[in-house]
């Protein structure tokens, strides 16, 4: 079969390792970059070893690849316009998170996939990690019984420079999104409404607000915590965040490492019950990051089947992150989600 024809848009910082899985893999090929700086495109191409036509309009590149996939790496405010362009030429897209900069053109990009008949997945590599996916299996297999508390928290000091600087939202919008769909994923349940604070923090090197407080209610009755930070120096967590995961019959607890594990109730006796250590099995065996997440969008492709960060399923995690925008727009009223 023939590999298939990539059209890379967006050559910043994060298309390297987009570019680097499919330099790894035999049924795919970059056939085309394009950027609206024609200068990062010829970067990428250069620093890449490719040797490939770049564009700094994306009509003409369509027209002139027409590939069979579209990479969109994009800036968030950008997301919708190359999505919904690549969709009505009826060319599959995986694109970065956050699906959109605002719900609305996320809705509207879903939309675009259903008129288009073809898939629009989106990047979440954060799912794609054996610790996470260990988690979850202790969960789901009911080792600490009902999870009903869920606690997240995230602190790095990330001095980027470039977009980030500028957002209005860029914890909530460009990260958080990261944290609120593990939630999704970890509990197998979706948040209906949200109360939230955003802040800037005194001696943050953002223009938005870099920090926020966040309660979400689940369908199913759980609470979950969301505090986090973009300008914490010192004593940071992992980009995966920390969490507490509380259940009916004990705590599983995850630091973003490879091993979770949980505590217990062993014996029905005492002030606080006796627990045993249960170890999270760690039997996932697929890639991680980004080259576990394009490996399972690539497959979905061939099997025809969608993949778990659909932007049907995904635009419920950026729901979240706009509800909390919008609860903190209000002074932390309880907004409902989606
Ligand atoms: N999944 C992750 O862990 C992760 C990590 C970092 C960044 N990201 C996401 O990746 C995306 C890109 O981030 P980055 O760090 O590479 O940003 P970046 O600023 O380094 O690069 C973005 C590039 O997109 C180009 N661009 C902007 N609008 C465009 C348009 N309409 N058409 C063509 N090109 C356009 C810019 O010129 C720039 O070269 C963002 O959505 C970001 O949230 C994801």
């Amino acid at each position: 079969m023939e590999p298939k024809r990539i059209l890379v848009v967006g050559c910043g910082a994060m298309s390297r390792a987009w570019i680097k899985h499919v330099q790894g893999r035999s049924d795919a090929v970059i056939a085309g970059l394009c950027d609206l700086s024609l200068a990062a495109a010829q970067k990428r191409a250069k620093d890449e070893g490719l040797d490939c036509p770049v564009f700094d309009d994306l009509a003409r590149a369509l027209d002139r690849v027409a590939p069979d996939v579209v990479f969109d790496i994009t800036i968030p405010q950008a997301h919708r316009q190359v999505v919904t362009a690549a969709l009505a030429k009826g060319c599959p897209v995986f694109g970065e998170k956050p699906m959109a900069g605002n719900l609305a053109d996320a809705k509207a990009m879903v939309a675009a996939a259903e008129a288009a008949g073809k898939p629009y997945a989106v990047m979440q590599n954060r799912r794609y990690l054996k610790g996470i996916r260990a988690l979850r299996g202790l969960i789901a297999a009911g080792a600490i019984g009902e999870p009903s508390f869920i606690t997240a928290d995230f602190f790095i000091g990330a001095h980027f420079g470039g977009f980030r600087d500028e957002m209005e939202n860029p914890l909530l919008v460009d990260m958080a999104i990261h944290t609120f769909d593990q939630a999704r994923f970890i509990t197998g349940a979706d948040a209906v409404e949200v109360s939230a604070l955003a802040f800037n923090p005194k001696g943050s090197w953002y223009r938005g607000d870099a920090a926020a407080l966040c309660q979400f209610r689940f369908a199913n009755g759980a609470l979950f915590s969301y505090r986090g930070s973009w300008c914490a120096e010192g004593a940071n967590t992992s980009w995966e965040a920390a969490w507490r995961v509380c259940g009916t019959r004990g705590t599983a607890i995850w630091d973003g490492g490879p091993s979770p594990w949980a505590d217990v109730v062993a014996k029905e006796e005492g002030f606080t019950r006796p627990t045993s250590r249960v170890e999270a099995p760690k039997d996932w065996a697929g890639r991680e990051g980004h080259e576990g997440c394009l490996d399972a969008l690539f497959q979905s492709l061939s099997d025809g089947k969608p993949p778990e960060t659909d932007c049907r399923d995904n635009v419920k995690s950026v729901a979240m992150v706009f509800a909390a925008v919008e609860s903190a727009r209000q002074g932390g009223a309880w907004v409902k989600v989606g």
